[in-house]
């Protein structure tokens, strides 16, 4: 797994633009949008992005970061952004509401302004509960995501604009012994924190956010069935009492449907 994902992300550095199904799931909201990541060694100018993103109807974008130049050619565009505070920084904002807000004011609120950047959220970290992160940003992504928000409500964007986390689908899986979406369940080591923090996602009015990305699945596991990580069925489908799972997307969902 942790090979995948380290492959992954070689991967993710070749390519400038991640043009798959934004697998981000906004519970309630499902949406097409974009992952724009910018690891890349040759990177595109980002007017040309946006450009393109408009003519293909791409309505919702995700940064992994807040990258000037970017937010400057989104200036006046409808597309929703989704900004992040990169892992890096999560220690500083859990710590130092200052720096919670001088983040804010800086990457948020200074683009956030009527035919300004149409900022919707702000992601606190990135997979900060992945398993091959060993524990690192467990304690800190609660506080930091707290401060992020407060500085948001401070700036009077909290109503607009929602602090999230977005999380790995490696927090929840089913037991071994009843693989099927019914039993899913969080990752006891991450249990309880992820609870605190949909709770308080929840008392903010913020939306739950997880990557769930089925190559993933399929890479990690040398006996994955292939065409079960498509959408094209699947001549190994999961039967979970009534229903019938022919795809891990959808089985994933689920899965995570049922810890919640
Ligand atoms: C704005 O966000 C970027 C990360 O994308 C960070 O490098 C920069 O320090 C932030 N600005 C402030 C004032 O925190
Ligand atoms: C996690 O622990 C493993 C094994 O000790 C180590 O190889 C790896 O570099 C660690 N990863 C991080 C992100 O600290």
């Amino acid at each position: 797994m942790a090979q995948a994902r380290l492959m992954l992300k070689y991967w993710n550095c070749l390519l400038v633009l991640l043009f798959s199904l934004m697998s981000n799931v906004v519970l309630s909201k499902p949406s097409v949008g974009v992952n724009w990541g910018t690891m890349a060694t040759h990177q595109l100018p980002p007017d040309k992005v946006i450009q393109m993103l408009k003519e293909n109807g791409f309505k919702k974008l995700k940064l992994f970061e807040a990258d000037e130049r970017i937010l400057a050619a989104l200036l006046g565009s409808d597309i929703e952004v989704m900004l992040a505070v990169p892992n890096y920084m999560l220690q500083k904002m859990s710590e130092d509401p200052d720096a919670a807000a001088s983040w804010v004011d800086t990457n948020v609120t200074s683009w956030s302004y009527p035919g300004g950047v149409n900022i919707k959220y702000v992601a606190v970290g990135n997979e900060p509960f992945l398993q091959t992160y060993n524990g690192t940003y467990l304690e800190i992504t609660l506080p930091a995501l707290r401060n992020i928000q407060e500085a948001l409500n401070q700036a009077n964007l909290g109503s607009k604009i929602k602090a999230t986390v977005p999380f790995n689908a490696d927090i929840y899986n089913s037991p071994e012994s009843n693989p099927v979406p019914s039993a899913g369940d969080f990752r006891p080591e991450v249990k309880d924190l992820t609870i605190e923090i949909v709770q308080y996602l929840h008392s903010n009015n913020a939306p739950f956010t997880v990557n769930i990305y089925p190559f993933l699945s399929l890479y990690g596991n040398a006996y994955f069935p292939f065409d079960f990580a498509f959408f094209d069925g699947s001549n190994q489908p999961v039967k979970d009492g009534n229903l019938m799972y022919t795809n891990v997307f959808d089985a994933s969902l689920d899965t995570l449907i049922c810890a919640l």
